[in-house]
Order: C-alpha cells, then structure tokens, then sequence
C-alpha cells in the first residue's frame, strides 16, 4: 500500500531537500523579490496603506505562513521596510529545526531588521488558529509554497479565512504550482497514486487523502467565485530529474521520485505498470539540456509556479 508523502514528515523534509538541491526554484523566487516585490507589492501596500501612517505610527503587520528557515521570507521583510520603517511578524512554522534556524537567521541579521518586531508560532496555521483564532488583522501574508498544506481540508473556508484576516488594501502573496507544467501536471494527472492504482476503486475506503495538491487553478477558482481581485504571474523552476534515470545514489533517486509523485516511497509501493506510467509521462514531458556549468547532458523537469497576489 502506498501513502502520500504528507503522512511522513521526516521522509517530506527528506525528499524536499533533495529537490531543492536539484531545482533552482529558490534563486528564481529569491530574483522576483528582487526585482519586482517592490514595485508589485510594496506599492500597492504603500498606496492603499501609506496615507494611513501605517509603518509609521504603527506597524505594517505581515503574517509568514509555511516561513520555512525564512530565506525567503526576510528578502520580503527587508524590500517592506525600505517603505515601512516598523514592522510586526508573525511567524507560522511547524517544522522545529526550519523554526529555529529563521530565528538564528533573524539573531545573526538583527542590525539589518531593525524596525521588524517578530512573534514565533512553531506550530501548523490549523492549530495557530485554533489557539489564538482569527482575530488578528494583517496588512501582508505571504505563503510561498504552503498553501497545499494549509488548505487541504478545505480550500475554499481556508481561503475565505485568509482573506477575512487581511486588512482592506492590504496583499495576500501566494506561490504555488500551476496543473499544466511539471510537478502540477504530474500530480494533477495522477492523483491517486498514494492511495490507490490508477483508474482502480480504493482498497482501504477510509484512506481518502490523495498525492494530488492543490494548484493555482483551484485556488482561481475560489476567487472568482468570490469576486475577490488578484492579479497573476509566472515563476519558471528547472529541475535537474537526472538522478530519476542514471543517478548512482539510489536512496537519493527514490526521495526524488517521492517527492516528484507526493507518494512515500514510490517506487517500491506502486505497481510496475504504474510506475512505468508515470516515468513514460515523465520522459515525455522533460528536455534533455547542457548543464550550466558543464558540458553534461542533464534531464530537466520544468515547471511553470504561479505568483498570485490577491488584493483587498
Ligand atoms: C515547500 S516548503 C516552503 C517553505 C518556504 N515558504 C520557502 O518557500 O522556502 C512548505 C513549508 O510549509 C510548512 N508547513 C507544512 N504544513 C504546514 C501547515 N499546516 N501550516 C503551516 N506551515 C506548514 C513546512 O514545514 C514548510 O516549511
């Protein structure tokens, strides 16, 4: 029997290292913060914020949701606070040693964030909520590559929710995979394999959670249905696949494999068939390329992230 990788956070946390090790998905985020969070979020915050005194008299308040060790999320608070000079962040993360290195990674550059106050919650948002409810407003909430984690049991009331708990003119940034490209093709073409062979009924009725996560097309959905504005951009990712067909380091092939299919331990839980499946639709789907920094022929499976910046 096979389960989504979900299930498993030590095997999670294993997989996504290996892919980040093979992707470049950090430098491109770390590139659009750089050239174009100023302009498409610090402005619309300044503009329907700025008038307010807000970062002035009181602070911008962000709201870090899946923050990870913060890499990501600093880059954010240092572009804000060119714009707002005080800054209160809450920071949402489960996993304890991610936790721990953004706060020694906020210790190291405190000269660097002066103005930015933090409050840290190592726990998932579905229990951060359940503490503290949702009382609190935020001006900015970024999520880069969490809402699949957050929204999974309901998309549309946690959706709904997040938007009740940012302040009018304020900015939701959401980063996640869109279903046409890559990773959210493969997952939104086979979405059942961690409980299930494809096309076959369930053996085990009670596990109903699936591989597939969610995509930037589920989330749209629910904002037009809601009438609620954003405004949407791409983000490439090269990933280096070759490890799923000539890498030596089959530990490391597996992990890669289980996260590319959200599936613990893929290859050894599905059937030949579907394995087969999925790395024919994989081969289709990926380009052969010289390294950037060789002259090797390596396998990239490229994905196409969306960015949506969802304004109130
Ligand atoms: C794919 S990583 C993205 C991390 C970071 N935002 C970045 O872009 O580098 C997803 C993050 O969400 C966190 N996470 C998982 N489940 C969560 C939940 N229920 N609530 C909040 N964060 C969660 C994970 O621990 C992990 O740090």
């Amino acid at each position: 029997m096979s389960l989504p990788i979900s299930c498993n956070k030590d095997r999670w946390w294993e997989g996504y290292n290996v892919y980040l090790e093979n992707s470049d998905v950090q430098e491109h985020v770390g590139e659009w913060i750089e050239d174009d969070f100023e302009s498409k979020v610090v402005k619309i915050l300044y503009d329907g914020l700025g008038g307010d005194n807000i970062g002035v008299d009181q602070p911008l308040r962000v709201l870090g949701i899946g923050s990870a060790e913060g890499q990501q999320e600093i880059l954010q608070l240092e572009k804000l606070k060119t714009k707002f000079s005080k800054l209160s962040t809450t920071v949402i993360e489960p996993n304890k040693q991610m936790f721990l290195q953004y706060q020694e990674t906020v210790r190291q550059k405190s000269s660097d964030l002066t103005g930015i106050e933090f409050e840290w919650h190592n726990q998932t948002y579905q229990d951060y909520v359940i503490l503290h409810g949702v009382k609190k407003k935020y001006h900015f909430i970024s999520m880069v590559h969490s809402i699949y984690y957050v929204g999974d049991s309901d998309l549309e009331e946690t959706i709904k929710e997040l938007y009740d708990i940012l302040v009018p003119g304020g900015v939701i940034l959401m980063l996640l995979l869109t279903d046409h490209t890559g990773i959210g093709k493969l997952l939104h073409t086979f979405p059942n394999l961690a409980t299930q062979e494809q096309n076959s009924a369930p053996s085990d009725p009670s596990m109903t959670k699936s591989n597939r996560l969610i995509n930037s097309t589920d989330v749209k959905s629910i904002l037009d249905k809601h009438q609620i504005a954003y405004t949407q951009s791409e983000l490439r990712e090269f990933l280096n696949i070759t490890a799923c067909f000539t890498g030596i380091d089959a530990a490391k092939r597996n992990l890669l494999l289980d996260i590319l299919t959200q599936t613990i331990d893929f290859k050894a839980s599905v059937s030949t068939t579907v394995y087969n499946q999925v790395l024919d639709f994989v081969k289709d789907h990926m380009s052969v390329r010289k390294s950037h920094h060789n002259d090797d022929e390596l396998c990239y499976f490229d994905t196409v992230n969306d960015i949506l910046l969802i304004t109130k």
